[in-house]
């Protein structure tokens, strides 16, 4: 096996072309760490209705996509390279799947052809290889978007990708892509993979369980995540399957995107500092309160929240919750969109109460604004795979308090006031009493014991969470997965 390894990554999202969570920072950032090591690497993607055609390249010639029952169907390919780097990526133009407002729905919730979008995407990320003459080493899947992937490549497929080994990343195990069995016939995988060891799921197809077995190395992007969804708890009815593949799974830590997310060089920001002059996270506070409509106060802990208003993210307990909070002296800012009694909900907590602040959509420079302008950063998760903006807090000084999940618990240091170590607060009870009297612990840590706090600060902001060292993980995991492949063939 050469050293240099040719390796396809395929995601629903990539950032900065497109983003709705974490899996698009990932997408934008891993590939890029791992062509630094010396890789080839391509990504691709769908091409969605807000993608300017006019900024990218067009490829001379269509792609032709099988899909089976349903005939086939001609793709347009379109490329650029990725932030600051000569990766490629490519994108899959094909109107009436993706010329579309949302990326998986809209208002009246998700597509009804969300399978049929994305086992087209799949097919056509093979097909564009087989176009290119790029025959990869890997398959790189994520989520269950693209996790029709490893399956396809082993079946339809298998004559241009015979030696091509593949990997399943899971960022998110409650969205597992269950659909009509029909899609079989569109897959073309052949009904012998319709059992429940691998696409079944009572008499229906599960793309993300499909692609859990039929890969040759499965990753997740925590440790923690790793172990919890072998669990009844966090397995989402999956935990089962995840236990007969765990010889092949792994827990790899997300890394962060430092050119983005520096409070040292970050352009969003009224004033940017550093851990030798944090007088601008002062400036950055006052300026988050204006900007919000709080009262300037400086001495009063502020606590932020950016992030889906999903369950996932704990919402109900923060619901539950706040207006005791409030009732303390404590300001709390929330940047988020989701479900909609959420945000009815903390619209209503915004109008009624001076000290809470709310931004109903979707902003990076607000984002970044409140990691800058936060004392603290509140992540009360019910399960979370990694976490990214728990790492972003770390770095702008805004300690988190978060629920003690997956990467959460994996990235996050309990304060121990008897040692003066930590990085932030945790509670492990998904209940609003341990949500609340951790918020008001934090609160009381900031207020009254400055001096430790500070030195959480500054340990939180020297910490570094790189994709260089992800990247040299995946790609031990990769050449795991090809020695497993080979093996199976010798
Ligand atoms: P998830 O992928 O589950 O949503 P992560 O913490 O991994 O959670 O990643 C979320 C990413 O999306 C972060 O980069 C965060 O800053 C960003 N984000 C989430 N909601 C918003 C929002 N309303 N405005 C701006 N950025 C957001
Ligand atoms: C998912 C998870 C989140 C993770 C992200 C990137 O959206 O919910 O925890 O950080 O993927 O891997």
């Amino acid at each position: 096996m050469s050293e240099k390894l040719k390796i396809v990554f395929a995601a629903a999202e990539v950032v900065p072309f497109e983003k709705t969570g974490g899996l698009a920072d990932v997408a934008g950032a891993l590939p890029k760490a791992l062509e630094k090591l010396g890789h080839e690497i391509i990504v691709v993607m769908p091409r969605y209705y807000d993608i300017d055609r006019a900024a990218l390249e067009k490829l001379p010639a269509p792609l032709g996509v099988p899909m089976g029952s349903r005939g086939e169907f001609w793709a347009a390919v379109y490329k650029t390279t990725l932030l600051q780097s000569k990766v490629e990526i490519y994108f899959i133009d094909y109107e009436a799947y993706f010329g579309r407002s949302g990326l998986y729905g809209d208002a009246a919730g998700g597509y009804t052809d969300n399978d049929e979008r994305f086992v087209f995407f799949s097919k056509a990320v093979l097909q564009l290889c087989k176009m290119l003459c790029f025959t990869p080493d890997i398959i790189h899947a994520n989520d269950w978007h693209t996790a029709a992937l490893p399956l396809l490549a082993k079946t339809r497929f298998v004559h241009d990708f015979a030696y091509t080994a593949s990997v399943l990343t899971i960022h998110n195990l409650q969205h597992q892509g269950y659909c009509h069995k029909s899609i079989v016939d569109v897959m073309e995988v052949g009904w012998e993979h319709f059992n429940p060891h691998e696409l079944e799921s009572l008499d229906a197809v599960n793309l993300l369980k499909g692609g859990i077995a039929a890969a040759d190395a499965v990753t997740t992007v925590s440790k923690k995540y790793a172990q919890e969804i072998q669990t009844p708890a966090f397995g989402f009815g999956l935990d089962g399957h995840i236990r007969a593949h765990s010889h092949k799974l792994f827990g790899i830590l997300n890394g962060v995107d430092y050119e983005e997310w520096n409070p040292a060089s970050d352009s969003y920001l009224p004033v940017t500092y550093d851990v030798d002059g944090m007088s601008g996270k002062q400036v950055c506070k006052k300026t988050l309160q204006e900007n919000f409509g709080l009262p300037v106060l400086p001495e009063v802990p502020l606590i932020g929240f950016v992030g889906r208003f999903v369950e996932q993210k704990g919402i109900e307990l923060i619901a539950a919750a706040i207006h005791g909070l409030l009732d303390h002296d404590i300001q709390v800012v929330m940047l988020g969109t989701g479900e909609q009694w959420a945000e009815a909900f903390f619209s209503e907590v915004a109008y009624h109460r001076k000290n809470f602040a709310l931004h109903v959509g979707y902003s990076n420079a607000l984002a970044h604004q409140i990691e800058a302008g936060s004392d603290m950063f509140l992540m009360p998760s019910l399960f979370e795979p990694c976490g990214l903006n728990q790492i972003y807090s770390l770095r702008y000084g805004a300690l988190p308090i978060v629920r003690a999940v997956g990467g959460l618990d994996d990235t996050i240091v309990n304060y121990d006031a008897v040692h003066g170590t930590g990085n932030g607060f945790k509670f492990y009870d998904a209940a609003v009493e341990a949500l609340y009297h951790t918020v008001l612990w934090a609160a009381g840590v900031y207020r009254n014991e400055k001096e430790a706090f500070e030195k959480m600060q500054r340990y939180a902001m020297q910490e570094h969470f790189s994709w260089e060292d992800a990247a040299v993980e995946y790609e031990k995991v990769y050449r795991f997965a090809l020695e497993r492949k080979n093996g199976k063939e010798t």
